[in-house]
């Protein structure tokens, strides 16, 4: 497996769902930066399950346990080790998953690749669950950016069809992203969680799982940060985000949507506003060239629904080599986009410290 990133803020994440515990080596960081662990612990609750019935059972105290880094409160400059134990496991949900595995997860192709030896349970190396220690790292980089002026946050933009209101990619200030990152299920128009949460318990209910999208800004971002044609802004913050499990596509400012527009739509015109060059519309969401524009840099993620269903599927039977059928048991998550947003947040905030390091100005 790789699971070490970056070239100037390094991570490595280690463990599996059900070893002895999970965490992160976070190299590179500068040395007496103040970390508030209460600020951290409440990142990790964010994406930790059990939350409410929209999210697996599994519970978890999510605690780590820093072995290395950190002293009086500050970065040391060493290397930053957590550790996070693994409490609550139930193995024998994953004890047929070598032989029958799951559609749409990574049983299958991680049994060729890793010749059966790699750990199954619980996912393994694979699991959602991995995202505990990228949210950790995340979470003491996104202290240190804000001590630089930059702010990240993000919101369920869409979850099975249902829309949040998108951010305003102009005018997305700091204390919206500040508010949002406090929140469990964060939505710019808090009306829609009703309505959200209605279409995950439908799924749950049918035995099935729902996906959809998380949108992701970063405000105060100095311009010329990134550097074509493969260490700009986007290669490297898609590259941290295509880590998170279940994300399957990435949009920067209006994506996707620029194939529908003609250039004098999708250009954005310029304009001195206090001083400084800003752009009128923001729709290649703050990067251009690879570089940033000084504007909002805005991020969207898909999130697929959870794999692992209820629901019987049709899959193979490796030992036998015959067709057969699987419901998956456990405890699974009918949909993970809430959860993910903190984790993406993160994954945000470890590709900014890169791209500033990059140009000399962390
Ligand atoms: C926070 C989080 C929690 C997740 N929980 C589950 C889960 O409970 N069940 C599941 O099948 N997949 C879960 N996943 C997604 C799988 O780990 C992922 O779909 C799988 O490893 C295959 O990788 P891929 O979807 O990126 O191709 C979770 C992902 C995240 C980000």
């Amino acid at each position: 497996m790789s699971s070490a990133w970056g070239d100037y803020i390094k991570i490595s994440i280690f463990g599996e769902s059900h070893g002895e515990g999970i965490g992160v080596v976070l190299d590179n960081l500068p040395a007496g930066e103040e970390i508030d662990m209460e600020a951290v612990l409440h990142q990790m609750a964010r994406r930790a399950p059990g939350r409410d019935r929209s999210s697996t059972p599994r519970k978890e105290s999510d605690t780590p346990r820093i072995l290395s880094g950190f002293l009086q409160g500050k970065t040391t400059g060493a290397p930053l080790c957590a550790v996070i134990e693994n409490t609550n496991t139930r193995s024998a949900d994953y004890a047929n998953l070598t032989v029958l595995p799951r559609p749409g997860h990574s049983d299958y192709p991680g049994f060729v690749r890793y010749g059966g030896f790699n750990d199954v349970r619980g996912g393994g190396h694979f699991s959602g669950r991995l995202t505990a220690p990228l949210t950790f790292a995340g979470a003491v980089c996104r202290q240190i950016l804000l001590r630089r002026g930059i702010h990240i946050g993000g919101h369920v933009y869409a979850i099975a069809g249902v829309e949040d209101t998108p951010f305003d990619m102009v005018n997305v200030s700091a204390q919206q992203l500040d508010a949002l990152s406090e929140i469990y299920f964060p939505l710019n128009n808090s009306e829609k969680e009703t309505a959200m949460r209605e279409k995950i318990e439908q799924a749950r209910l049918s035995l099935d799982s729902v996906g959809g999208l998380v949108e992701i800004a970063a405000v105060g971002v100095p311009a010329g940060i990134g550097s074509p044609m493969f260490y700009g802004v986007e290669n490297v913050l898609s590259s941290i985000m295509y880590g998170v499990p279940a994300v399957k596509g990435i949009e920067f400012g209006i994506g996707f949507g620029a194939a529908q527009l003609r250039g004098s739509q999708d250009n954005d015109p310029y304009e001195i506003k206090d001083g400084q060059v800003r752009t009128k519309t923001n729709n290649c969401g703050g990067v251009l060239g690879g570089i940033t524009t000084g504007m909002p840099i805005v991020v969207r993620a898909v999130v697929k629904p959870t794999s692992s269903i209820a629901q019987q599927q049709d899959t193979v039977d490796l030992q036998k080599g015959v067709n057969a059928k699987l419901s998956v048991h456990g405890r699974h998550d009918p949909c993970i986009v809430p959860r993910a947003v903190p984790v993406l947040e993160s994954a945000m905030a470890i590709g900014l410290m890169n791209l500033l390091a990059e140009r000399g100005k962390l």
